[in-house]
């Protein structure tokens, strides 16, 4: 698939990719600030907070460690099934640490809050979020994040990390898909 495939996927670019890094700069200054002195646990969830994790992290003066947990809330539609399944878990003990999970985004809340409160039994010091995305009107059960990218409409959106049916996570910035692609 070349560019200008993908290109004709698209409906509207959301996000530009200069958007994305200049709140990721002022997002890791924040962390910065609250986590100084103390140890840091950064977990990722796969696949789509691949992009926000890398970049992120980078950012950040602070000595963390990155670890990665993959779940299941959706198949390759685009709807939350509300059933969170771990398909693969971390490898790090969370006794005392301060745990800051990443992700791409926030949509009915459901699966995040499945996992802080998963996180959260195992003996952590504490147990942050921090969002690239966030949907809130989407939001079913109410999870509190620390941490928000951008708060954006309830539409299905692709890029930096998200996808549909596995395509167009590379894209460097957030855009709306075409109905054509949906099947709409
Ligand atoms: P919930 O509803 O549990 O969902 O907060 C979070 C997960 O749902 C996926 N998701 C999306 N993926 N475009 C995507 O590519 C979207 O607009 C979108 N909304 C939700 C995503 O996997 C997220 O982690
Ligand atoms: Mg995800």
């Amino acid at each position: 698939m070349d560019r200008s495939d993908v290109a004709a996927d698209l409906s509207s670019v959301l996000l530009s990719e200069e958007q994305l890094q200049t709140r990721l700069d002022e997002l890791a200054a924040q962390i910065d600030e609250d986590y100084r002195g103390q140890d840091l646990l950064l977990v990722g969830v796969l696949k789509g907070a691949v992009m926000v994790m890398a970049d992120l992290a980078r950012r950040l003066h602070h000595s963390v460690e990155m670890d990665w947990m993959a779940v299941s809330s959706y198949g390759s539609g685009t709807k939350s099934s509300g059933v969170v399944r771990i398909l693969k878990d971390l490898d790090s003990d969370l006794t005392g640490r301060n745990v800051l999970i990443v992700e791409d985004i926030i949509d009915s809340g459901l699966t995040l809050s499945w996992l802080k409160s998963n996180l959260r039994s195992r003996g952590p010091k504490s147990v942050e979020i921090a969002t690239m995305l966030r949907k809130p009107e989407a939001a079913k059960v109410d999870v509190d994040v620390r941490y928000v990218g951008f708060d954006i409409a309830t539409e299905f959106v692709v890029g930096y990390g998200l996808d549909y049916a596995e395509k167009y996570r590379n894209l460097p910035f957030v855009a709306t898909l075409a109905p054509h692609v949906y099947g709409g």
